[in-house]
């Protein structure tokens, strides 16, 4: 069997007067002219409680895009127990007739549900056009194609056999049900947690953000559509707390597909860990968490393509991505020429709603996420060590917009050169150019996280220094270039230290993560 060899889904772009802009902008008046009624899905049957939550576009709150309708621990029950019922029949069926249906699947957001995917993430995550078609077309559907190509290699791999001796390696789904738990920032990443678990075989209770919601029910259309088996994928809007309680209680739990915060991740590490005695099997912990992204150039760099980075990887999608940069580190020799020039960039960044396709940036997810960010520019406005060098304003009064912000640190160690912002703030500091070897340790020791970080050096002397020194510092390494944007297929994407277990999502390792193999021996 050959699955069809993947290739990475070309990036449309939206040009004005395009087929796609116009199918783009219908969607987009479509969904704001309509609200939806968002039910949970479990063991295929749309579960409403009545008890309802508005859905509103972070770039203006007071909009109304829906409702979702709010379960509670009974569900996540029912979500498991559907999970299970589905079991035998799912890991029955053969792998090319699962891997059929998530191809069909891509197919499906690749044509027709890509303008509607793209609008749901543009209000309902208030992402840019080209940021939405980046992470709800291309990398969702990159990641379920791959993901077959990986499953197929993954059953042909067998091991060698002898004289009158036949081995087998057969790869067993999970005994149980897998819980797939999906951050707001990534339509993809929400739709890659539950498909790769299920791809291999597994039945899912997935719990996606409240505040990705919106999107997360046009995905459960499509995989609907696609031909996923009832139970297989059970989608609960629940508290997280709530889906802790009962899924981490239950001896069938087999697994967490995890994308979050590096403190909910410890919390349920610790909570699984307490309850180890009640499983049939030790639970696989899966988990992409917090990062503190960095970049370092050398006095080498080319400035123009460093500004661009450092622009790019710090306030794409408001800073709100896994990988952003957030903390930067430039030598003294260069210093005034990258601020004079990234102050000049961020001037020309139109900040606004996601509708007029010219904003660059759009507004931060939520209310909580603002206050947040606006504490960190407030913190550093007041710090003596630190000073504003672009932006530093903000405004919640229709939308959670907050300006891409630069700071500039005289201290390696203040607080937003190593704590997670989660925001378009970038915090600078200028190392002496004499020194680039302390200032890799700097970068290595000041921060918990490993995700993602750069090197912007034209010498290959010093891209083989940081590149060695940061060894351990990211997960997903870049020389002359930024830190974001990893493209399935060719970048495998996560993160060590702080920032999560490094099972590179849309990959084999992240796959095997997903069967217990079982070694069969037979004697002739
Ligand atoms: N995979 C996403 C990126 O690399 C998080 O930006």
């Amino acid at each position: 069997f050959n699955v069809p060899t993947p290739k990475n889904e070309p990036v449309l772009n939206y040009a004005p007067g395009s087929k796609e802009r116009e199918a783009l902008k219908a969607a987009l008046e479509a969904a704001r002219s309509t609200t939806v009624d968002v039910p949970m899905f479990i063991g295929g049957e749309e579960v409403r409680t009545g008890n309802t939550k508005p859905m509103n576009p972070p770039h203006d709150h007071q909009h109304i895009l829906g409702h979702y309708h709010e379960g509670d621990a009974a569900h996540v029950e029912q979500a498991i127990d559907a999970a299970l019922a589905a079991k035998a029949d799912w890991e029955d069926l053969s792998w090319e007739h699962r891997a059929a249906i998530f191809l069909k699947a891509a197919d499906l957001i690749a044509g027709p549900y890509r303008a509607k995917l793209n609008a749901a993430t543009m209000l309902g995550q208030s992402k840019s056009a080209y940021q939405a078609e980046i992470d709800s077309a291309c990398e969702i559907i990159d990641f379920l194609r791959f993901n077959v190509a990986y499953m197929q290699e993954i059953y042909e791999q067998q091991p060698n056999s002898a004289d009158g001796i036949w081995n087998r390696l057969e790869q067993r789904p999970l005994e149980g049900f897998v819980f797939a738990l999906t951050p707001f920032n990534f339509t993809a990443i929400a739709g890659n947690l539950p498909t790769s678990a299920a791809m291999m075989g597994n039945t899912v209770v997935w719990k996606a953000s409240n505040t990705q919601i919106y999107s997360a029910n046009v995905l459960m259309e499509v995989f609907k559509e696609a031909g996923v088996p009832d139970g297989v994928i059970n989608l609960v809007h629940v508290s997280g707390p709530v889906a802790g309680e009962v899924i981490f209680n239950h001896p069938e739990f087999a697994g967490i597909h995890f994308t979050g915060s590096t403190g909910v991740f410890q919390h349920i590490w610790k909570t699984i860990g307490e309850n180890i005695h009640k499983y049939k099997s030790y639970p696989r912990i899966v988990g992409e968490t917090g990062g503190k992204d960095f970049i370092v150039a050398h006095e080498s760099a080319n400035i123009d393509a460093l500004v661009i980075g450092m622009v790019r990887g710090a306030f794409e999608f408001q800073g709100q991505k896994c990988s952003a940069a957030s903390r930067a580190y430039i030598p003294h020799t260069i210093w005034e020429e990258v601020k004079e020039k990234l102050v000049a960039k961020i001037a020309e960044l139109k900040m606004g709603p996601v509708e007029d396709f010219t904003n660059f940036v759009n507004a931060v997810i939520d209310e909580k996420s603002f206050d947040n960010i606006a504490g960190y520019i407030d913190g550093a406005k007041a710090n003596d060590m630190v000073e504003v060098i672009a932006g530093g304003n903000y405004d919640k009064s229709k939308g959670y917009f907050v300006e891409p912000t630069v700071l500039l640190s005289h201290d390696p160690q203040s607080t937003t050169m190593v704590e997670e912002i989660f925001g378009p703030v970038l915090t600078i500091y200028v190392y002496d150019a004499n020194d680039f070897g302390l200032a890799l340790e700097i970068v290595d020791q000041t921060s918990p996280y490993a995700l993602t970080g750069a090197i912007f050096s034209q010498d290959r002397y010093a891209a083989s220094l940081a590149t060695k020194a940061l060894r351990n510092a990211a997960g997903n390494f870049y020389i002359n270039d930024k830190p974001t944007g990893a493209v399935v297929g060719q970048q495998p994407f996560g993160g060590g230290r702080a920032s999560g277990t490094n099972d590179k999502a849309g990959s084999m390792i992240n796959l095997l993560r997903w069967v217990s193999p079982r070694t069969i021996k037979e004697t002739f």
